[in-house]
């Protein structure tokens, strides 16, 4: 059974099953809602029932006082809805409304697509979640002088499971290093998030998403908010790489254009990261109604500008374009 939550005064409508927190139905549906340990500790996830009633689901430590258990004052975590629902609660609007946090993970997995990609999972502790807009990135201390900024590769609603996508640079010393350091049980420290390349939700315009390479990992987060927003209008997503191996996640995006009504997906090999300005001119010269689109690119650092020239050349109006750097170790 479905009870739909609508959030006041933003708006926004999900959906909670039986017996499933508000927290967790809320996050699936991509909404961006306050929350931090997930176990009725912190107190985040406050919310004020207007009306409507709900059912704990779990024991928490986190107290409210009389008067504002009296108001109706709820842990979103540790209730579930027994009926449909108004709620009293924010969300998060904007990268500053993120507070920065710093926490201990630990590598639980990696998988490595190709001899030079690897796709890195953390897990935090169980009252840990990092709390993050999709297409943010954090600094993660692997090692005693192995620190680098990575974008998060995973939808904000599994901050208990950051991922990252690795490439291996051949005679790089700190990539070396880092691909050596993953090992299971490797503890992490990670701090963030930061970064503004995050989804503009307020306008539901259809989206273009480009990647070079592991770029991949920040559009792959943008695509899974987007998902869980049911995202009504197209979407496309370029990706380009130097070769076939590159394209790492191929088999998942064309999963993508096989579930979703309106995805469609190419990509192109390029040789070199200096042809990907040219190479992405190429994939878009035909396509003539890009001016409608919001568009998320991640080109190699040193073809930033470029790529913005070859875009708003394209008929790419700039207000929509935001652009970020490939972040290499
Ligand atoms: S997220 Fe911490 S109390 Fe609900």
């Amino acid at each position: 059974m479905l009870h739909t939550v609508e959030l006041i005064p933003g708006g926004r409508r999900f959906e909670v099953q039986q017996g499933e927190s508000i927290l967790q139905g809320g996050l699936r549906a991509g909404a961006n809602l306050r929350y931090n340990c997930s176990n009725g500790t912190c107190g985040e996830c406050r919310a004020k029932v207007l009306q409507g009633s709900v059912n704990q689901i779990q024991y928490h430590d986190f107290c409210f006082s009389a008067a504002e258990t009296a108001q109706g004052c709820i842990l979103m975590c540790s209730n579930t809805a027994l009926g449909d629902l108004r709620l009293a609660a924010t969300e998060l609007g904007a990268v500053a409304d993120i507070p920065e946090q710093q926490l201990t993970a630990k590598i639980s997995k990696t998988e490595f697509p190709s001899d030079d990609h690897a796709i890195v999972h953390l897990r935090t502790p169980r009252s840990q979640t990092l709390q993050f807009l999709a297409g943010q990135e954090v600094h993660v201390r692997f090692a005693e002088e192995l620190t680098c900024r990575l974008p998060l590769a995973n939808c904000p609603c599994n901050g208990l499971r950051p991922q990252f996508h690795l490439r291996r640079v051949h005679g790089d010393p700190l990539s070396e290093q880092l691909f050596g350091a993953l090992r299971n049980g490797t503890a992490c420290e990670m701090r963030g998030p930061t970064g503004d390349f995050v989804l503009r939700e307020e306008t539901e315009k259809p989206l273009l998403f480009i990647a070079y390479e592991t770029g991949f990992a920040p559009v792959y987060s943008l695509l899974e908010h987007v998902i869980a927003l049911d995202w009504q209008a197209p979407l496309q997503l370029i990706w380009l790489a130097d070769d076939e191996r590159g394209l790492y996640l191929k088999n998942y995006c064309r999963s993508l254009q096989d579930a979703l009504d309106d995805f469609t997906f190419s990509v192109a090999e390029l040789g070199d990261a200096q042809n990907f300005a040219p190479g992405l001119r190429e994939s878009l010269e035909r396509q003539t109604d890009l001016s409608r689109y919001d568009v998320y690119a991640v080109p190699p650092p040193e073809q930033v500008a470029a790529t913005r020239t070859a875009l708003l050349g394209l008929g790419i109006l700039a207000e929509h374009l935001k652009i970020a750097a490939l972040e290499t170790i």
